[in-house]
């Protein structure tokens, strides 16, 4: 068993502690939940790329905010039907569906009387920013036009204000930035101490998740990830989680074509392939001359020759193909630099044996 308790890898488990995200959550504070306090209503928008940790902000803050209610915009067509949603589940369940704007907001001003004002979240909004927009109007000036005090945080992945009109008045716009290598190593270190057994992983391996997973930017990219690979790893019934389980799991996640990108290579190429695969069974890159220490080998076997001047060549090629990624090192003290390469994204032992069956049939 690798995964000794579960929920700290589900991409909706809100952690009790929230990383990096202090300013965010101040800014939404400063913003919306104290001015409500002092009965001042405002409209917010936070925007950011996939995995930034928007609705695991908005949850951790509703922990403490019992003024603030969520709902998410997907489920609904349009503001109305959420708004009969929100307020049916606050008490007051609508009569019947399809009732007036103003009726809506009378009820919403009703129950506010009874339990203070509100801010009403609605995730996920781009949708209902982009189809509904006297909607959005409407509960973006409540205030004015129905005379009640309903605050407003949207969130959207994209920049909201390319389709947001100039008539919804001032709107607080809060960034959520990608996270980078190292917040994603922190984040994703804090779920495998609280669910993965002890020993199961290294701290390279969740370097390696975080590296890949830094592309994105994202925490609900890097969780699924351990999630993925955790699993791989049990499956495998090993007790420890691998660099291939990793690369297994990305590839579950990216469903990556490997054999189209195969098929297009020439010999020479796929032994300089099975030479880096083999290099990378136990470490997560490899240097150009342990390449081509093993390029030596193999291509003596399939009666080939192949030069350090081709080496280097077939590996550019490979790297512009998308098949593996290099990179300039240096040593430091003016030793020069080298070049290393790695495969992050499809299990190498699988990559390996595909190889091996083309090579024979060559
Ligand atoms: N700063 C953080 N600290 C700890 N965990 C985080 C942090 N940010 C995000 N997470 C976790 O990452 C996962 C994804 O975050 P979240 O769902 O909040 O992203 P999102 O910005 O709402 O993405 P999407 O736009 O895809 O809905 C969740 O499991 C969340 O708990
Ligand atoms: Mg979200």
């Amino acid at each position: 068993m690798i995964v000794l308790n579960p929920p700290p890898l589900d991409t909706s488990f809100v952690p009790e502690k929230l990383l990096f995200r202090e300013n965010e959550i101040n800014k939404i504070m400063a913003s919306t939940i104290v001015p409500l306090k002092n009965g001042v209503t405002s409209n917010t928008i936070i925007y950011g790329h996939s995995g930034t940790g928007k609705t695991a902000t908005i949850k951790y803050l509703m922990k403490e905010n019992p003024s603030m209610i969520y709902e998410n915009g997907l489920s609904f067509s349009s503001i109305r039907q959420l708004l009969e949603h929100a307020i049916t589940r606050l008490g007051k369940p609508t009569a019947f569906r399809g009732i007036s704007m103003e009726n809506i907001f009378t009820l919403l001003n009703s129950i506010m009387k009874l339990r203070g004002n509100i801010v009403l979240v609605i995730d996920e909004a781009t949708n209902l920013l982009k189809n509904d927009q006297e909607g959005m109007y409407n509960i973006f000036r409540n205030n004015e036009i129905f005379n009640t005090h309903l605050s407003l945080i949207l969130i959207t992945m994209d920049y909201p204000f390319t389709y947001l009109g100039k008539n919804y008045g001032t709107v607080s716009e809060i960034k959520f930035s990608k996270y980078n290598e190292r917040e994603l190593f922190n984040i994703i270190r804090d779920r495998s101490i609280k669910a993965l057994k002890p020993g199961s992983y290294t701290g390279e391996i969740l370097q390696f998740i975080s590296s890949i997973s830094s592309e994105f930017g994202s925490a609900r990219f890097a969780i699924e990830l351990l999630q993925k690979s955790a699993y791989l790893a049990e499956y495998r019934l090993s007790d420890i989680i691998e660099n291939d389980d990793v690369r297994s799991a990305v590839s579950l996640i990216n469903p990556y074509i490997t054999e189209s990108k195969l098929s297009g290579l020439n010999k020479k190429e796929l032994i300089v392939l099975f030479s880096i695969c083999s290099n990378l069974k136990n470490e997560l890159k490899t240097s150009v001359s342990d390449i081509y220490t093993g390029v030596s080998i193999i291509s003596n076997t399939h009666y080939e020759n192949i030069s350090r001047k081709e080496l280097y060549e077939i590996i550019t090629r490979l790297e512009i193909l998308g098949i593996i990624n290099g990179n300039i090192e240096s040593e430091g003290n003016k030793k020069g630099v080298y070049k290393f390469v790695s495969i992050d994204d499809v299990p190498v032992s699988i990559l390996g044996r595909k190889i091996e069956d083309l090579l024979s049939r060559m």
